[in-house]
């Protein structure tokens, strides 16, 4: 059986090959992103490639910074070329759940700049329904905690805020400074529909059902790479 982690490679290598000299790009995070980033880094180094990137993280600005790829600060850019980031879930019309690392917001605000959004994939990502098996991440300004999960609790999910980050008690505190939660909704049926509920709860910053956005899905599966 193939590696789990060449799967997620093999994906991330196809995506940064897809990338031209000149482009804006935007790079996503976790560790599917991270193998596009780093052969990024190699092009960059090796080939010359002249790119200029936007972070969705502090995890990948670092990795950015040690391989020398050139970064623009988010608030600086308009619009990108191109955006590659990875899912945890991505149903057959590509929505996706994102933000298992707690990167959705700075994610979405990414993807949704570029013409172009990549997402990158081991095909064990795929789902019929989205909810099959993750919850939705909400971050939170830490001040409406309150009022947002009980407005999150009414459209059906059990929500949970996300503890136990490694080397630190309590919360997972978002890279902007907000709280990370939970919401459990099961197999969500109309995933537009919660998308708008989500959109409209003052307080919610952000949450990781991604609908309408991706363009293009590279899943691989040991047998190759699958593209639609
Ligand atoms: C980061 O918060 C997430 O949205 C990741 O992009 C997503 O969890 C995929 O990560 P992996 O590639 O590590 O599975």
């Amino acid at each position: 059986m193939a590696d789990l982690n060449e799967l997620k490679k093999n994906a991330g290598i196809l995506a940064a090959n897809k990338i031209e000299s000149g482009m804006t790009v935007g790079l996503g995070t976790g560790s599917t992103a991270a193998y596009m980033v780093a052969r990024l880094g190699e092009r960059v180094q090796n080939e010359g490639l002249k790119i200029t990137a936007v972070s969705t993280s502090w995890s990948t600005t670092i990795q950015c910074r040690q391989l020398g790829i050139p970064l623009m600060d988010l608030g600086d850019a308009e619009h990108l070329d191109i955006a590659i980031d990875g899912a945890d879930e991505i149903d057959p019309q590509k929505n996706l759940i994102k933000g298992r690392g707690a990167a959705h917001l700075l994610e979405k605000i990414v993807a949704s700049m570029a013409d172009t959004y990549i997402i990158i994939a081991d095909n064990g990502k795929k789902v019929k329904q989205l909810g099959e098996k993750f919850a939705v991440p909400l971050e939170i300004l830490p001040g409406a905690i309150g009022a947002v999960s009980a407005k999150v609790k009414k459209l059906g999910a059990l929500v949970t805020v996300r503890l136990g980050a490694p080397g630190k008690d309590g919360p997972v505190i978002s890279d902007s400074g907000n709280l990370i939660a939970d919401a459990k909704f099961g197999p969500i049926t109309d995933p537009e529909k919660l998308d708008f509920e989500l959109n409209r709860i003052p307080g919610l910053l952000g949450h990781g059902l991604f609908i309408g956005m991706t363009d293009k899905a590279i899943l691989a599966a040991e047998n190759g790479l699958e593209e639609f």
